[in-house]
């Protein structure tokens, strides 16, 4: 099976989650930002991955899935500034509704696999954020503390299993 892992990553979260489920990957594979990616022919499984940006996919992320994986067995992985989990109801509901959008940029894909986990509000996003016309990116400025030091290790380690899993190649645990 040939698997490329692509990435749209703009300070560097969603790359280093990549760069996880890519090593953990067996067989042949290949590794490129998608703006370096030219044609996805030849792969059997494309693993996508994009931070949110304003609560769904960045528009070329989303540009780019539409166009390469569109038909194709396809993962998707995603970073954001909210948590995993929240026991804020509203919050909660807002990260599973951005999901949705992220999920959604594949409507048209073989859709095989969905991970997602926290990522670091660089200093200069949230200092970016201050200045936004929209309230709630404004408050996600203030998130930043909450967010320093993700995706963390456990995080990356699951991206890896969830590679793993993907491809078939998850150990027998049951
Ligand atoms: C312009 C902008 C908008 C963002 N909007 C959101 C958002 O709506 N929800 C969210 O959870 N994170 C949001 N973030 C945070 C990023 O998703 C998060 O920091 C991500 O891990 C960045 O990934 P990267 O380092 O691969 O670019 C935003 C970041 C930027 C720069």
């Amino acid at each position: 099976m040939k698997i490329l892992v692509t990435y749209w990553s703009q300070t560097g979260n969603t790359k280093r989650v990549a760069e996880a489920v890519f090593e953990a990957l067996p067989g042949e594979k290949t590794i490129l930002p998608m703006n370096q990616v030219a044609s996805a022919n030849g792969f059997d499984l494309i693993l996508a991955g994009f931070p949110v940006m304003q609560f769904g996919p960045p528009p070329a992320a989303g540009e780019f899935i539409r166009k390469y994986t569109a038909g194709r067995k396809t993962a998707l992985f995603v970073t954001h500034a909210m948590p995993v989990h929240s026991n804020d109801s509203r919050q909660q509901a807002l990260l599973e509704k951005v999901l949705a959008r992220c999920r959604a940029a594949a409507s048209a894909s073989e859709v095989v696999g969905f991970f997602h986990c926290q990522g670091e509000l660089s200093e200069t996003t949230a200092a970016g954020l201050l200045d936004s016309d929209i309230p709630e990116l404004r408050r996600f400025a203030f998130m930043r503390p909450l967010t320093l030091g993700h995706p963390r290790r456990e995080a990356l380690e699951q991206a890896a299993v969830f590679g793993r899993t993907i491809a078939g190649d998850d150990p027998d645990i049951l």
